[in-house]
């Protein structure tokens, strides 16, 4: 590839037309280049920024990924052509587009300014940095108007510290996917103090457009409402473990063989409601039972110490601690992924 003399904004330029040569000349291209939605901004085109890219081109909006690493855009345009080939072999794409269709929504963009023109929605996705993070919106919000919506992938970053003092405030807040976001389609939304409700409004509609499940998180929290879950759960694993009363291994089943199956469909509240006759018979007759149990929870653990290497130990036994092996396990973990979602789909919603 000769490409090494090229300018930057011309390299992606081309990729982008390479992208749109792929789809198919007929009607269908032909009215969609005029009708396609958006366009989207994706900030960051690392793992989160080509899984929003793909997720907002099969709800057919149009994508511009922009990257201040011009090897980043052309890894990332190349890394969604093979992923949507495998998931269209696989009957797994999203939308009701072709993969070529896709495709041919998405291209990059090496120069801020021209990304923004015209954009409906910016979703930011550089690495979890808060000062980083900051100089971003800063900069995005000096050149925005007033209609786009600029909003943060962040894992746990409080929209109070990342929004503060901008101009456009009311257009910010948390859309907080969960990886593999293809897979997994909870985004959470986090609003800052002063984001205007319409904001949520809009991106809890728009995640819904293209095929994510919004939650509205009503105030903002440490760790939102997932991780705070997810670390109430990973903290008695921790002290049972720690406590010897389990081994690392069987506490892993209890959750993937156990717990986990019924999680999949319904949550903890709604399990409870089905478990007696309905939430007031659950609470009257496990009521006491619950908080029995509950006071002997321990301390916060340390995660540190014996306890992380017996843990360590016990899971490399499973699965070795080296690139290949963790690799191969992860991608064993997103075929699962995408044959739950496929039954999910398949099963009718009550
Ligand atoms: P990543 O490291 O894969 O990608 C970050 C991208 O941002 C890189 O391509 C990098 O070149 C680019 N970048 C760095 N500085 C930039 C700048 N000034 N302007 C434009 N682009 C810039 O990171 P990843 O994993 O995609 O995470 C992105 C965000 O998503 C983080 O806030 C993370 O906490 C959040 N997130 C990550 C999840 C995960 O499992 N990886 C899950 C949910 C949210």
């Amino acid at each position: 590839m000769a490409r090494r003399a090229e300018p930057a904004a011309e390299q992606v330029r081309s990729q982008s037309l390479l992208l749109v040569r792929a789809v198919p000349p007929g009607p269908l291209s032909a009215s969609m280049a005029t009708s396609a939605a958006g366009p989207v901004l994706i900030v960051g085109s690392g793992l989160i920024g080509r899984s929003w890219a793909m997720l907002f081109a099969s709800g057919g909006f149009r994508v511009k990924l922009y990257d201040i690493e011009q090897q980043q855009i052309t890894d990332a345009l190349e890394n969604i052509r093979k992923d949507m080939k495998l998931l269209k072999q696989s009957g797994s794409l999203k939308g009701s587009l072709s993969a070529e269709q896709q495709l041919s929504l998405i291209s990059g963009c090496s120069n801020i300014q021209e990304a923004v023109e015209g954009a409906m929605h910016i979703q930011e996705c550089v690495p979890e940095d808060l000062e980083l993070k900051k100089k971003i919106f800063a900069q995005l919000d000096g050149i925005i108007g007033d209609d786009v919506i600029l909003s943060s992938s962040t894992s746990c970053l409080l929209p109070s510290k990342l929004f503060a003092g901008l101009v456009h405030v009311k257009q910010c807040l948390v859309a907080h996917p969960v990886n593999p976001p293809y897979y997994v389609p909870l985004v959470e939304l986090v609003p800052h103090p002063e984001t205007a409700p319409a904001t949520v409004d809009r991106t809890y509609a728009l995640m819904q457009k293209i095929g994510q499940s919004p939650v509205r998180v009503l105030k903002e929290v440490d760790g939102f409402v997932l991780n705070r879950l997810q670390y109430a759960v990973i903290s008695e694993a921790w002290r049972l473990v720690q406590e010897g009363t389990v081994s690392p291994s069987d506490l892993d089943l209890v959750m993937s063989h156990g717990l986990g199956l019924r999680y999949a469909f319904m949550g903890p509240l709604e399990t409870m409601h089905l478990n007696a006759e309905g939430m007031l018979s659950y609470c009257d007759r496990y009521g006491e039972s619950m908080k029995r149990v509950l006071k002997t929870f321990g301390p916060i653990p340390e995660f540190s110490g014996a306890t992380v290497e017996k843990v360590h130990q016990a899971m490399c036994v499973k699965v070795p601690a080296d690139p290949e092996h963790l690799a191969a396990r992860r991608q064993w973990r997103e075929k699962c992924l995408m044959r739950l979602a496929n039954l999910k789909s398949q099963m009718p919603s009550q």
